[in-house]
């Protein structure tokens, strides 16, 4: 039997926006139904919590409220963004202590047979935070204790766009010196796959440049083409993992019926206007 994981992220729950909550419990209701052994959200559980604690109880009584067993990292609507993208809101202690009263650590290790998981908080990777230097250790030794366990990462944000030299500083990566850094440990202990959100597009480019890069799709919108480059599938739903004790893995995206394909380039109150990308 392989052990099921229902990676779901982006969900951006917040009292405010009860379009999202609709499909996070059309969701819900799905993954009540299938019974994945864990759910592992992979960030941006809240819409607003990078500016105050109220959507991240929210969307944490609303984590509980699925009534199974899960785990999830913090994306940059949680604690703040990446400081060096230069935003209003970065991640700092207060956003992270914040994050930590609703829902506990910024991020995990887990067993399970034949299987290390390890979930990271991506967001303060590149701050000046003692945390992120204390996670890169944790992920060090993770890495190194694994004791023979295929091991698979989940985080926020993908560990790069298209190339892992690329150098620019952009709003959906992982940004290039914190990268530089995992690619260092993830080359010494390779993993077999990296799982990340952020991008509101499911896509899986097998294994690239030695690394195999799952995103998932959102659950609460989607980014319209208008406003976001099209690089995958745009449309909202989950990545199930199913791990097989012996190391074999199959990740698959599962659009659950009922989930609204909401586009934040039409709905401006939420996040202000879209700015539209380049032809
Ligand atoms: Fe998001
Ligand atoms: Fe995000």
């Amino acid at each position: 039997m392989a052990f099921r994981i229902a990676q779901i992220s982006d969900t951006h729950l917040s009292a405010a926006h009860p379009e999202f909550s609709v499909n996070f419990e059309v969701l819900a209701a799905h993954l009540r139904a299938t019974r994945p052994d864990l759910v592992i959200h992979t960030g941006d559980v809240s819409a607003h919590g990078e500016t105050g604690p109220e959507d991240l109880r929210y969307a944490r009584g609303r984590m509980d409220g699925l009534g199974l067993d899960w785990l999830a990292v913090p994306g940059n609507h949680d604690v703040g963004n990446d400081p060096a993208l230069g935003g209003a809101t970065a991640a700092d202690a207060t956003r992270l202590a914040h994050w930590r009263e609703a829902f506990g650590p910024d991020r995990f290790l887990r067993d399970v047979p034949g299987w290390r998981l390890i979930g990271l908080d991506t967001l303060i990777m590149a701050t000046d935070l003692p945390e992120a230097a204390a996670q890169f250790d944790v992920l060090e030794a993770a890495l190194a204790t694994a004791g023979g366990r295929s091991i698979a990462l989940f985080q926020h944000k993908p560990l790069c766009e298209e190339r892992m030299d690329e150098t620019a500083l952009t709003y959906w990566p992982v940004l290039p010196a914190p990268r530089r850094r995992m690619l260092e440990l993830l080359a010494r202990h390779p993993v077999a796959f990296v799982a990340s959100g952020h991008v509101h597009q499911a896509r899986d480019r097998g294994v690239s440049e030695g690394i195999r890069q799952i995103w998932a799709p959102a659950v609460a919108f989607l980014v319209g083409d208008t406003w976001q480059r099209r690089i995958g599938d745009k449309t909202p739903g989950y990545v199930e993992h199913a791990l097989h004790a012996d190391g074999r893995f199959e990740s698959r995206v599962i659009h659950p019926e009922g989930l609204v394909p909401h586009d934040i380039g039409l709905l401006p109150e939420i996040y202000g206007p879209q700015q539209p990308v380049a032809a």
